[in-house]
């Protein structure tokens, strides 16, 4: 089987690596330095850590001929530092802050932790080399590591705070969790700005929202209470929490909309909507919203999020300009919204009634 060098390069990148800058001297006293995610441990005893090397990197010739190395592990505020030391700068020591370890080699300061290593050993590894040194010196530091998969920079932090018991009946902070994590990239796939609302005691509640490169719309910041009725997000709580829940609430909302005069502000306009998004799984609606002296159509998309016990948990919501988008009930957008609720959900443990 030949591989093809993209894919291997996407499946490569399914593995979360951290970012280190490599830095050494060489023999006449100058500095070098390499961004690496090749970092890895190999033994505890002695204690061995490996990198690897492009053999065309400008530094290979320092690195590969040097008595030692610093593996500099980024922190998360460290992006430019990873970026400099990937780049052709003629000096990438200029204004970084380091100090001066064993030999005098430079280690940066404001890592999340570095080794300094004795180059023990190196290996050819085909397009690369294989450097193995042996720790001499090591010290955590107090800031969060920088993480990098699939070409991006990430963040990383704990996946869940104590026990990771996924039995765990807090099914709101779990939804949280994962709609948090999962947000930016759903945005990205529907091509649309994104928000998760919850239940809050004013009624449905922005808490998160992404939009892709591009127009920001509003109506979804986070912390905005929305119209019960008279938005897609509200549709999706009325519909599928117990009535005793909203029904204080929505008649409220009602009445002072039938007070203002919104004809579709009536019970049986509520109910015949509501009817509508049971059927589909789904909300819709379109607003008009005065956007720089311009009055411009939004579509709003809200599906439903449900726990491992059917109760609804989130609301996953996309807006976009009506004339930006095909605003039909099974077009591209709304289509993969519904999916993407669907898959929040089976990943909180839902079992999705069979269809029909
Ligand atoms: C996140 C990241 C990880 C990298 N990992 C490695 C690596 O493990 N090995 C390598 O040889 N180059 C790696 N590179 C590329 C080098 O940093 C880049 O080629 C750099 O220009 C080499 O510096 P030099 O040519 O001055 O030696 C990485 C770049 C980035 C942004």
């Amino acid at each position: 089987m030949t591989i093809d060098k993209r894919t291997l390069r996407d499946v490569l990148g399914t593995f979360v690596t951290g970012v280190t800058v490599m830095t050494t001297v060489d023999e006449s006293g100058r500095a070098h330095g390499c961004t690496a995610n090749s970092f890895s441990s190999v033994s505890l005893e002695p204690p061995l850590v490996l990198w690897s090397q492009a053999l065309k990197a400008r530094s290979y010739a320092a690195f590969s001929s040097c008595r030692r190395f610093v593996v500099n592990i980024l922190s998360e505020d460290q992006r430019g530092l990873s970026q400099r030391f990937a780049s052709d700068m003629a000096d990438k020591f200029e204004g970084v802050a380091c100090f001066s370890g064993i030999d005098g080699l430079p280690v940066i300061r404001g890592v999340a932790a570095y080794l300094e290593c004795r180059r023990t050993a190196a290996y050819p590894g085909g397009d690369h080399s294989i450097f193995i040194g042996e720790v001499e010196n090591l010290q955590r530091g107090v800031h969060r590591p920088l993480a990098f998969a699939g070409g991006r920079y990430m963040l990383a932090f704990p996946h869940e705070v104590g026990s990771s018991d996924a039995s765990s009946d807090d099914s709101l902070t779990e939804a949280l969790r994962l709609g948090n994590a999962a947000l930016a990239d759903i945005s990205s796939r529907i091509k649309a700005s994104t928000g998760l609302s919850v239940w809050g005691n004013h009624g449905p509640t922005t808490v998160r929202y992404e939009h892709p490169a591009g127009r920001v719309w509003d109506g979804l910041e986070p912390g905005r209470v929305l119209s019960l009725a008279h938005s897609a997000t509200g549709l999706v709580f009325l519909a599928y929490l117990p009535r005793a829940a909203t029904r204080a609430m929505l008649d409220e909302e009602l009445e002072a909309g039938l007070a203002s005069g919104r004809a579709e502000s009536s019970t049986e306009s509520v109910e015949r909507k509501l009817a509508e998004v049971r059927e589909r799984g789904l909300a819709r609606l379109f607003v008009h919203r005065a956007v720089q002296g311009q009055d411009i159509e939004i579509a709003g998309f809200s599906a439903p999020v449900f726990d491992r016990s059917g109760r609804l948990v989130l609301g996953l919501t996309a807006i976009a300009p009506a004339s930006s988008i095909k605003v039909g009930w099974s077009d591209p957008m709304p289509s993969a919204l519904i999916t993407e609720a669907a898959e929040l959900s089976r990943r909180l443990g839902y079992l999705m009634p069979p269809c029909g």
